[in-house]
């Protein structure tokens, strides 16, 4: 080795003796005469001294020296002299007087400062990701990334799974993206898919006898990029024959704990809670709850019923509801906080935010003389509402109540700072319709995806009233993100058809599209299940950071671009030519 030691961990105990070290100019100092630089690895700095008194030609070596230039450095470890120490470091102790400097290689100037704890901008940061890297946030946030996925499989292990590979080159697999296609040359014409998800392998692996696979799978889908989104993701993704939506509870929990515990030092309390989709949409106004506040949303839509106020009157006769929210102590809001607040709903569709500010002799609205007292005190028992708090209703559509009210609460806790950002909330959504009507397309389409079961009891309404089906499908929810989604399976061939018929997928296409799928269930497939968990919000989420881009070395831009390599880019005509491929203008 170049060196004996790493730059985290000299100490006291090391006093008096000789050591090497190598790494990274961290910080360099000029204290009346004596240098002092930080010498930094992926462990740590240690502060070398160059005392021009004790060596003038090493001090004149030293004074060359400049950011993010490699050394190795060899030298005496002594205690910082008193008044010095410095308790954060765990180095902080010592410092070493160097007597031999070896210039390892030099750097340009970094157009990013490692040791500074602040970030760049985001295009610089992953242009010179190499030098973002190297900076401690970045080193926590990546081993922090190994210690969660060893945890994972070394839990998954000892739980008896085995971790196989599936292709990357395949067909299409439909979690609701776009694919990403890759051009075939030795058959003209023809494309590969990179896998959305490997749910049509994993299931033909449980056909295959392989109960209990796991495997750290990239995915790719190609859709709109967000903090939380990017175009290729990996997965803890895991199937299972012979299980209910109990074992694959127990499994995860289980999991959750172990990575928590082993990687965090934190425990976490089990069973999670697991909440229905309509109570989560009803409640809290989405299917992925922030638990870690209260702030419910309350439907009146029966107290109100006959109120003189047409909005809502009319709303409730074309079958709408009437929900509201109540925020607590804030009637000093202005009549430009409610425009900002009815903006705010605007967004997802609301027409209109009624309010009411709560006083000492009863309520203060632009819409009081509508509503009776009864009417009135019934709302504020409801809410238990108190003088000081005002309540917000939204007349619609029950969707668009729900989520105009859920996106509100949400925004209101931010600004009220509510939410407390060192619980960890984890609940399991479950009960979810099997299908949706997608009102953009006119089509039904699978709320998981095609290949989920329904519940037993649902299968009669197929035929006649698919939308009331429900789905054998569940969703792990941490802090108000979905961090995994599964699902037991159809494993009967007559069952998967239909659903293909509810979805409109007619049997030439299933065929083509799914034909293999089909194929292994006609072969002996037995019931199985699974699901799969993101793991790069898992990490992100358990370090509280906003972004997962923080948490994966290379990763896209919002996008789809890399700064580093200059991903996408064009390619050469011959490049084109052997896939049999032009670039229309
Ligand atoms: P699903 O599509 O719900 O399920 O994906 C599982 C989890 O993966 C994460 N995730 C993403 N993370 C980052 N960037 C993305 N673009 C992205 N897309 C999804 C989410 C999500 O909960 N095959 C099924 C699983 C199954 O049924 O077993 C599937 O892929 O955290
Ligand atoms: P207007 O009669 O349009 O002035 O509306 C009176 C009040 O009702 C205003 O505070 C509106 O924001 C509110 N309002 C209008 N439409 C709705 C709706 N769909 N849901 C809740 N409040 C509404």
């Amino acid at each position: 080795m170049l060196r004996t030691h790493t730059c985290g961990e000299l100490n006291s105990k090391h006093i008096d003796t000789t050591i090497t070290l190598c790494g990274w100019v961290d910080r360099w100092r000029d204290h009346g005469g004596v240098i002092f630089i930080d010498v930094r690895d992926r462990w740590g700095v240690t502060q070398l001294v160059f005392n021009p008194e004790y060596d003038k030609d090493l001090h004149d070596q030293a004074a060359k020296l400049r950011s993010e230039f490699v050394i190795q450095a060899t030298g005496t470890v002594r205690h910082r002299p008193e008044g010095t120490v410095n308790k954060k470091l765990p180095t902080g102790e010592v410092e070493i007087v160097v007597t031999k400097l070896e210039l390892l290689n030099q750097s340009d100037t970094p157009p990013i400062d490692v040791s500074d704890e602040k970030d760049a901008s985001e295009d610089l940061r992953l242009k010179y990701r190499f030098l973002d890297l190297r900076r401690k946030k970045m080193y926590k946030n990546l081993e922090l990334r190994y210690r969660i996925n060893k945890e994972a499989r070394d839990y998954l292990d000892k739980e008896k799974f085995i971790e196989l590979e599936t292709p990357c080159l395949t067909k299409s697999t439909p979690e609701g993206a776009r694919d990403y296609l890759v051009p075939c040359r030795m058959n003209k014409g023809t494309f590969y898919a990179l896998p959305q998800s490997p749910q049509l392998f994993k299931q033909i692996l449980m056909v295959a006898g392989y109960d209990r696979y796991f495997q750290l799978a990239r995915c790719f889908r190609d859709e709109d990029l967000r903090a939380d989104r990017q175009p290729e993701h990996t997965q803890i993704d895991i199937e299972m024959s012979y299980i209910t939506e109990e074992d694959i509870y127990l499994l995860i929990e289980g999991m959750i704990q172990r990575i928590c515990k082993n990687a965090l030092g934190r425990e976490i309390a089990v069973p999670f809670q697991r909440i229905s989709y309509c109570e989560a949409m009803n409640t809290y106004g989405t299917d992925k709850p922030d638990l870690r506040f209260e702030m419910k949303i309350q439907d009146v839509t029966e107290i109100v019923k006959g109120t003189e106020f047409k909005i809502f009157g009319n709303v409730i006769k074309s079958g709408g509801v009437i929900k509201g929210l109540k925020i607590a102590g804030m009637s000093k809001m202005s009549r430009k906080d409610f425009d900002d607040l009815t903006a705010f709903v605007a967004q997802y569709g609301a027409k209109g935010l009624a309010w009411f500010k709560v006083t000492k002799d009863g309520f203060d609205s632009p819409i009081k003389k509508f509503f009776t007292d009864e009417t009135l005190n019934k709302i504020r028992e409801t809410f238990k509402a108190q003088e000081g708090d005002v309540l917000t209703f939204v007349a619609s559509d029950w969707h668009t109540s729900c989520v105009s009210l859920g996106a509100l609460r949400l925004h209101l806790a931010r600004i009220m700072k509510s939410i407390d950002e060192s619980k960890f909330m984890f609940c399991w959504v479950v009960d979810f319709p099997l299908l949706e009507y997608n009102e953009d397309e006119k089509r039904m389409q699978a709320m998981h995806h095609p290949f989920t079961s329904p519940c037993s009891e649902d299968i009669a309404l197929i035929d006649s009233d698919p939308l009331k089906m429900k789905a054998r499908a569940y969703d792990l929810v941490f802090n108000g993100t979905e961090i995994g989604g599964g699902s037991i399976r159809i494993h009967q061939e007559a069952i998967q058809e239909k659903m293909f018929t509810a979805l409109n997928i007619t049997k030439e296409e299933a065929e083509e599209k799914f034909g293999f799928l089909l194929r292994a269930l006609r072969y002996g497939a037995p019931p199985h299940g699974g699901i799969a968990l993101g793991l790069d919000r898992l990490v992100a989420m358990l370090l509280g950071l906003d972004s997962i881009r923080d948490v994966i070395a290379f990763p896209k831009t919002q996008k789809g671009t890399c700064p580093l390599t200059a991903a996408p880019s064009e390619v050469s005509e011959k490049q084109l030519n052997e896939l049999h491929l032009r670039v229309r203008q």
